[in-house]
């Protein structure tokens, strides 16, 4: 089986061909971050007109690196949501005109389910169920994958993502656009004990997460230190935001897969390239004799592979659109497209 998967849903315009589930024949990223940068952050017009001028070129290099033609393809796949809505219309709008073209069919992927899928082309042997813990600079979801196709959320965000959170505090250290990289870097060069950070509990919830009080207490501490003139040293600020997020995420994730009987534990979005949180998870993990799985580090942002990867599986499950799919800003992972 050969897919073609397309996303758009932020600030890269990417396209991959997958073959038989996954086996990447070629995966092409083309990133707008040095444009972004420029203003501190996404600039979705910007980068909707960036998608508009570059997804011919990403797409027709996928199908050319890979060796593959529009007829070989067995089904186009593209991310309908979530993501910024005029960046997620440029690749739905692509992928309807080029499916409805060639007579093939057209899978809708949800774009966290393509995170979670990064998974399987790393891990040949990773089936669900399982359960993922999904953070990226939108989302911190706690999700059972209970087949290929379904998915319960057990635990969310109240406010902000941690990818939002490390690119926020990230921002506010000086660090340039996306920050959670650089936070990253910097804390292996700084003291995670050397700031006590709030551990935020959610009332009410045991599964949920909440970093927006994590996030003002660095946003505050750095103005009190600058309003006295006191130095704060960016590597140990950085190294105690990034142990804080890792042991939040971890301990709520072990937590629910004690709950829920996971012995299988996978991670996957934007975050899950933070070398703390990889290493507190798989720690904590190994510990207990789980099973842990995490994406190659240049599966973890987001590609093409991952959407053509999942939009196998939704295929074979019969999760197909018609000319009328839309693109939605939000939608829920738990949320089945409708088949034609
Ligand atoms: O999944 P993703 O590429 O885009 C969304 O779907 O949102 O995630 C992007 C997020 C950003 O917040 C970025 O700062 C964060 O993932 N990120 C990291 C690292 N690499 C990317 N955060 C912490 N450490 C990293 N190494
Ligand atoms: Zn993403």
């Amino acid at each position: 089986m050969l897919i073609l998967g397309i996303e758009s849903s932020c600030d890269e315009t990417a396209a991959s061909v997958v073959q038989d589930h996954r086996t990447i024949r070629s995966s092409v990223v083309s990133t707008q971050i040095e444009e972004h940068k420029k203003y501190g952050g996404v600039v979705p017009e910007i980068a909707s007109r960036r998608h508009c001028e570059n997804i011919l070129g990403v797409v027709r290099e996928a199908l050319d690196r890979g060796g593959v033609k529009l007829s070989d393809l067995d089904g186009i796949a593209v991310t309908y949501g979530p993501g910024l809505i005029g960046a997620l219309l440029v690749g739905v709008s692509f992928a309807k005109g080029l499916a409805m073209s060639c007579g093939k069919p057209l899978i809708p992927v949800h774009h966290l389910t393509g995170h979670i899928a990064s998974n399987y082309l790393t891990h040949a042997d990773l089936e669900p169920p399982f359960l993922c813990l999904v953070a990226s600079g939108g989302h911190s979801h706690i999700v059972e994958v209970l087949s290929y196709t379904d998915f319960r959320i057990i635990g969310r965000t109240r406010d902000d993502a941690a990818g939002e959170c490390f690119d926020k505090c990230a921002r506010a250290m000086g660090f340039p656009y996306p920050g959670g990289v650089h936070i990253d870097k910097a804390a292996a060069k700084g003291a995670p004990k050397a700031f006590s950070l709030p551990h935020p509990v959610v009332a009410g919830s045991e599964f949920d997460f909440s970093f927006s009080g994590l996030k003002t207490s660095v946003i505050n501490m750095l103005h009190n230190a600058k309003q006295k003139g006191i130095a704060i040293d960016r590597n140990d600020l950085s190294a105690s935001l990034q142990s804080a997020i890792a042991e939040v995420l971890t301990e709520k994730t072990i937590h629910a897969a004690e709950t829920y009987g996971y012995r299988k534990i996978a991670l996957a979005g934007g975050v899950s390239a933070n070398s703390g949180v990889r290493a507190a998870l798989s720690e904590a993990c190994r510990k207990r004799g789980y099973e842990f799985f995490m994406p190659e580090i240049s599966l973890c942002g987001d590609n093409g592979a991952m959407i053509a990867c999942q939009g196998s599986y939704d295929l074979l499950a019969g999760i197909t659109a018609d000319e009328s799919l839309n693109a939605a800003a939000t939608v829920s992972i738990e949320h089945k497209e409708s088949t034609v």
